[in-house]
C-alpha cells in the first residue's frame, strides 16, 4: 500500500468549488505513452493524450516531454496566448504538495535575487 493520495486536495484550486484533484510525480510518470500522455506545467497536470494528433508543434515534442514536467520547454517555445488558453482544456489537477519544488527545481529563476537592495533616490 502506497497511500499515495489523499482524499482533500486543499491545494488551491484555479476556480470554482470543486478541490482539484491531486497527483504525485510519481503517477503522472507513468502517462508518458501515446496511449496516455500527462504533462506538468507550472506545477499543474494536464492531459494531453488527445491533444497529440492535434498540437500544432507536432506529437512528437509532447511525447517526448510526457509523464515530467515540461515548463520549461513549454516556456522556451514561446506559446502565444491562446496556446495558455488552450492549456485549460486539458487540466486535470495539481501536483501534489510534496512533489512542489522537486519539478523545475533543476531551474530556479533567480534571476535578480542575488542583487544587493540599493536605495536608488
Ligand atoms: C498542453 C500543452 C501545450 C499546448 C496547449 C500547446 C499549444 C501550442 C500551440 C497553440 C501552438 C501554435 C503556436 C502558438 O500558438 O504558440 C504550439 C506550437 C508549438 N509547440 Fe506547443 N503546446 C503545448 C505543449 C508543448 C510542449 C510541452 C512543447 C515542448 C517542446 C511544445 C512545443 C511546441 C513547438 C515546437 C511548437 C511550434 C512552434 C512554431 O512552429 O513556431 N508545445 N503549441
Amino acid at each position: 500500500m502506497e497511500g499515495g493520495r489523499q482524499g482533500e486536495a486543499a491545494a488551491a484550486a484555479p476556480s470554482g468549488d470543486r478541490p482539484a484533484p491531486v497527483f504525485t510525480l510519481e503517477e503522472v510518470a507513468k502517462r508518458n505513452s501515446s496511449r496516455e500522455a500527462w504533462l506538468v506545467i507550472h506545477g499543474r497536470v494536464y492531459d494531453v493524450t488527445r491533444f497529440l494528433a492535434e498540437h500544432p508543434g507536432g506529437e512528437e515534442v509532447l511525447l517526448e516531454q510526457a509523464g515530467r514536467d515540461a515548463t520549461e520547454s513549454f516556456e522556451d517555445v514561446g506559446h502565444s496566448t491562446d496556446a495558455r488558453e488552450m492549456l485549460k482544456q486539458y487540466y486535470i489537477g495539481e501536483v501534489h504538495p510534496n512533489d512542489r519544488g522537486k519539478e523545475g527545481s533543476k531551474n530556479p529563476s533567480r534571476t535578480s535575487s542575488g542583487q544587493t537592495r540599493y536605495s536608488i533616490c
